[in-house]
């Protein structure tokens, strides 16, 4: 299996239709995540989020395993008092479950953002209460549990905690 973290291009669409249109990834991200996951929603991204020039730095990168684009991991950068702060976010395509992927991702993905946006001293994650397996690989990243957001989130009608997951530079 080859691993690779790099910005979205150009004929990354199919592969992401294939992997974003899952239920099983909407129930575990915000809503602003199309479902379904058209072609239309990958071109949108793909738009949005691939490199315009060769020195801008990327914040959202695709999860590429062995040739194919089939995951994404980014960050959005705080604002005002807290731009300080960077919120990270990630799925993966669920045929890649369980192999390590999203693990190794994160690791990379703090590292590079710690390097490439100096100004950012504390990276963090909020996970909805019943996702167990996002949890486990925010700790195995490094990550420390935080805090727990009692009720603050509604997915599919349901009002969960949120569990905030933090690293420090
Ligand atoms: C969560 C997600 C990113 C995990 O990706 P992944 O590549 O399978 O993760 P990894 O293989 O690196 O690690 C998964 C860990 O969770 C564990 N796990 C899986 N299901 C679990 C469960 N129900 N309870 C507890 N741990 C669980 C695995 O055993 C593994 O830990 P281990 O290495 O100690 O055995 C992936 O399932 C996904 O994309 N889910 C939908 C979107 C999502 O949840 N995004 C994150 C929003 S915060």
């Amino acid at each position: 299996m080859t691993l690779i973290i790099r910005p979205f291009r150009e004929g990354d669409q199919d592969s992401l239709v294939e992997n974003a249109n899952n239920k099983a990834i909407f129930d575990n991200v915000k809503d602003t995540f199309p479902h379904p996951y058209t072609l239309a929603d990958a071109d949108w991204w793909v738009n949005q989020n691939s490199q315009k020039n060769a020195d801008e730095i990327s914040k959202v990168m695709a999860i590429e395993v062995d040739g194919k684009a089939v995951g994404a991991i980014g960050v959005i950068l705080g604002t005002d008092v807290q731009r300080i702060n960077a919120e990270i976010g990630y799925w993966l395509g669920e045929n890649h479950w369980g192999k390590g992927i999203t693990t190794q991702s994160l690791v990379w993905m703090t590292d590079y953002v710690f390097k490439n946006f100096p100004h950012i001293h504390r990276i963090w994650a909020g996970v909805f209460g019943h996702n167990k397996s996002s949890m486990r690989v925010l700790e195995k990243a490094g990550f420390i549990l935080e805090a727990t957001h009692y009720q603050s989130v509604i997915k599919n009608n349901i009002i969960e905690d949120e569990y905030v997951f933090v690293k420090l530079r």
